[in-house]
């Protein structure tokens, strides 16, 4: 089945926050944020700002009627800045006008004046001083201090990888318009409906039930609108609240850039030791997140760097500890893979330097390392893996060890142009980490004329979950797609949603939707069953048709429908799904966090130019576990989306700040995302084969982020195109590899 919204999407007529008809009289924001990173306010001056055409009002932290405070885990972020400063970008103020470009005017008519503090960009010197957003965690298997004496071979090394824009092709933004009783409408672009209403309605001091967010869909979402959402919706309904006038704010792509935060940037230490036959019997890591200046996501994300910290691999004697450290950058927050792939970056950055110290190729230690089915990770779950399977599919179908002969002759033959292979098996976690977030609910709803209306908790952000939820409808009541239809994201609907996050949307909304048309099936069924006079066991919907013992009845599902109503049977209802089994005890670090893992293995083919420094993906071929997907159209663009967004963050998005803290990569022209002259030559994804039973909706195991994930192997392959070139050439493990990056590695000289 297509995604619902492609044909929409294709005309042009899908509707997104800035396509939402305005009311009339409705106000603009713009926000006037903070160009230091660090220090006191010492005056604002707003005169010329409020005197300036259309100006309507100035708000500030002054005006805010409840608490001054955003911050979702730990209290630590304001609204609008109060007295001090945190990062360059912070809202200060809020300027209303009567349209969006005197709004912007305005701002520039502000005067503000700080005494400057000193600026920390770097996470290991906050460690340094002690700048902590929560205390260290460590994760623990085994016992390394004794497992080094084993080793025939140690490494220790350092890796680091860089940020990463979301850039959601529509940018953040929110239109709160004010309604009866004090109540508030917020249209918002989030992933989280409900951190907008409960955030929105902390400032405003008022009740949660008075505030109703509405989300139709997003234009993109990647986790940037997971949490970093909430300040434009409340901003807005801050807004409409001193103005009781509809307000709108709808963030230029510069203002998103410089005031939202992004992937969080990390530095490691690691140590790493094997035996004489290769098996990794001990690591050890240390993580430097950069969390920013307020903590966000990030103590969330932290903890799932630590569970994904041995990628796809088993190894006995593990000890990782990670420090989320405040700098002065704008709080940085989740992105596809929330942490993860930090995590498997520094694995497999140990993985390759001892492989090249060692002097054989990286995926034949990966390959030997792989997680087997009962192998513990280092949280205390056990694994039911597909690492191997995987991989023995993707040697099958894609012929790792001829890829590499061949790469071999190629290079012996091109002295300017090299090629380099990598392999990257994946192992992701589904479910929040955070035990409680895992709960969702589903409003079903069958009208008297047959047609079918779901509402969930579940935000449509271009990954298909409407689609699936529509899916499990027409499963579960074999009815024809064509009658259903999927509801906006609402929090009048549908309340205390997690936001759509950790790739688990489809599976807990899914399930909750699955468990709801079950109700209402099993009362239809009972219906049928007093007029056919047979046991409601007996009946049975199959393509619109009632069957009765077998046999097809005269009543299709609109009369049945129809009926119920009649008799005065309840066609709607509310489910609520939590999955079974999960839990974890923080005070140990041990549990059974996830409700199952994705695996695949990814081999990456890269061709450099030695004189340039640029290059290409020949290939990305890949085999997925899907369980079995529910959407292959659907599920095999999430595989390429999230390939092509790990490339990118691995080879050529770069974030600059200076030392001041000032975003130097602002724009798109000194910001590069892939485009599709750099996407991969070809994109081959291979279904691995199972029929084992799993806990995600209709055994389609959740495909949102793990993909992202195979991108490392654009890292790796580039690195070993480089030593192709130049044996001794000195690389440090520091992505992204970009072109300029590649052409000094390429002369480097140790
Ligand atoms: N795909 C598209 N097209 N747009 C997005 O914003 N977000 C990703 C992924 N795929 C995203 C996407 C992220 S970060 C997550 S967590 C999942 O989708 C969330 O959706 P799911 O839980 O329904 O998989
Ligand atoms: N993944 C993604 N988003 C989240 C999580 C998680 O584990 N926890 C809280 N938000
Ligand atoms: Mo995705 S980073 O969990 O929104």
């Amino acid at each position: 089945m297509k995604n619902i919204d492609s044909y929409t999407h294709l005309r042009g007529e899908s509707v997104y926050l800035d396509d939402i008809p305005v009311w009339n009289g409705t106000l603009y924001a713009a926000v006037f944020d903070s160009p230091i990173a660090h220090g006191v306010i010492r005056s604002l001056d707003f005169r010329a700002a409020a005197a300036a055409p259309d100006v309507y009002r100035i708000i500030t932290a002054a005006d805010i009627p409840g608490d001054n405070q955003i911050g979702g885990i730990v209290p630590d972020e304001e609204l609008l800045a109060s007295t001090h400063v945190h990062f360059c970008g912070m809202p200060i103020a809020l300027v209303i006008a009567r349209s969006d470009e005197a709004a912007r005017a305005a701002l520039k008519k502000i005067i503000v004046e700080f005494d400057p503090l000193p600026v920390i960009t770097d996470p290991r010197e906050a460690k340094e001083k002690n700048e902590l957003i929560i205390p260290p965690r460590t994760f623990q298997l085994g016992d390394t201090a004794k497992a080094w004496s084993q080793c025939v071979h140690i490494f220790e090394g350092r890796a680091d990888t860089n940020g990463q824009e979301h850039l959601y092709i529509e940018t953040q933004g929110a239109y709160a318009v004010p309604q009866e009783h004090g109540t508030i409408r917020i249209y918002s672009s989030t992933q989280g409906p409900t951190a907008v209403q409960r955030t929105a309605a902390r400032v405003l001091g008022i009740p949660m039930n008075k505030i109703e967010v509405d989300t139709t869909r997003l234009g993109g979402g990647f986790g940037g609108k997971e949490d970093q959402a909430t300040t434009w919706g409340v901003l807005c309904a801050l807004a409409c609240a001193l103005t009781q006038k509809p307000v709108k704010y709808s963030l230029h792509r510069m203002e998103d850039m410089r005031m939202t935060g992004k992937r969080h940037p990390y530095s490691a230490d690691y140590k790493i030791g094997l035996s004489s036959e290769g098996k990794i019997l001990a690591y050890e890591a240390t993580f430097y997140q950069n969390a920013g200046a307020a903590a966000d996501l990030s103590p969330a994300v932290m903890e799932r760097t630590l569970f994904h910290c041995t990628n796809a691999y088993f190894i006995p004697n593990v000890k990782a500890t990670a420090y989320s450290c405040r700098t002065h950058l704008p709080p940085n927050t989740a992105f596809r893979g929330f942490g993860g792939p930090q995590g498997m970056f520094v694995i497999e950055a140990a993985i390759a330097k001892a492989a090249t110290a060692i002097g054989i190729p990286a995926w034949q230690l990966q390959q030997k390392n792989l997680l087997e089915t009962g192998d513990e990770f280092p949280y205390g779950q056990k694994a039911e893996s597909e690492a191997s399977a995987c991989w023995e599919a993707a040697e099958k179908a894609f012929a790792i060890k001829q890829t590499a002969e061949d790469i071999k002759v190629f290079n012996a033959s091109n002295a300017f142009t090299k090629k380099g292979m990598a392999v990257m098996p994946i192992c992701f976690g589904i479910s929040f980490t955070k035990t409680l977030m895992n709960q969702a609910r589903s409003l079903v709803h069958v009208y008297t004329d047959g047609s079918i209306g779901i509402s969930t908790g579940a935000v449509e952000m271009g990954q298909g979950v409407n689609t699936k939820m529509l899916q499990v409808a027409a499963t579960v009541f074999s009815v024809d797609a064509s009658r259903i239809r999927v509801n906006s994201t609402n929090t009048y609907r549908i309340a205390n949603t997690s936001p759509t996050a950790a790739s688990a949307a489809a599976d807990l909304n899914g399930k909750a939707t699955e468990i709801a048309c079950h109700a209402i099936l099993h009362r239809l069924k009972q219906v049928a069953a007093s007029h056919f006079s047979v046991t409601p066991e007996l009946i049975e919907i199959k393509n619109e048709t009632v069957y009765a013992n077998g046999v097809a009845t005269e009543w299709d599902w609109n009369k049945l429908a129809g009926m119920a109503y009649i008799q005065r049977v309840s066609l709607s209802e509310h489910a609520h799904y939590t999955p079974p089994g999960i839990h974890y005890d923080a005070t140990v670090e041990k549990g059974h966090p996830f409700a199952y893992h994705v695996y695949g293995t990814a081999i990456i083919t890269t061709t450099v130019d030695c004189i340039r420094g640029t290059y290409t993906f020949d290939s990305v071929k890949v085999v997925h576990d899907f369980g079995t997907s529910m959407n292959t159209l659907i599920d095999t663009g999430q595989c390429e989306g999230g390939i092509v967004q790990g490339i990118g963050w691995m080879t050529m998005e770069e974030i600059v700040y200076d030392s001041n803290g000032k975003l130097r990569s602002n724009a798109l022209s000194t910001y590069k995302v892939p485009d599709i002259y750099s996407a991969p030559g070809e994109i081959i994804i291979e279904p691995l084969k199972t029929d084992k039973d799993n806990l995600a909706i209709f055994r389609s195991k959740a495909v949102g982020e793990p993909p992202l994930m195979y991108g490392i192997a654009a890292y790796f392959a580039l690195r070993n195109a480089i030593l192709a070139f130049h044996p001794g050439a000195d690389i440090p493990y520091d992505a992204p590899m970009t072109p300029e990056k590649v052409l000094m590695s390429l002369y480097s000289t140790k």
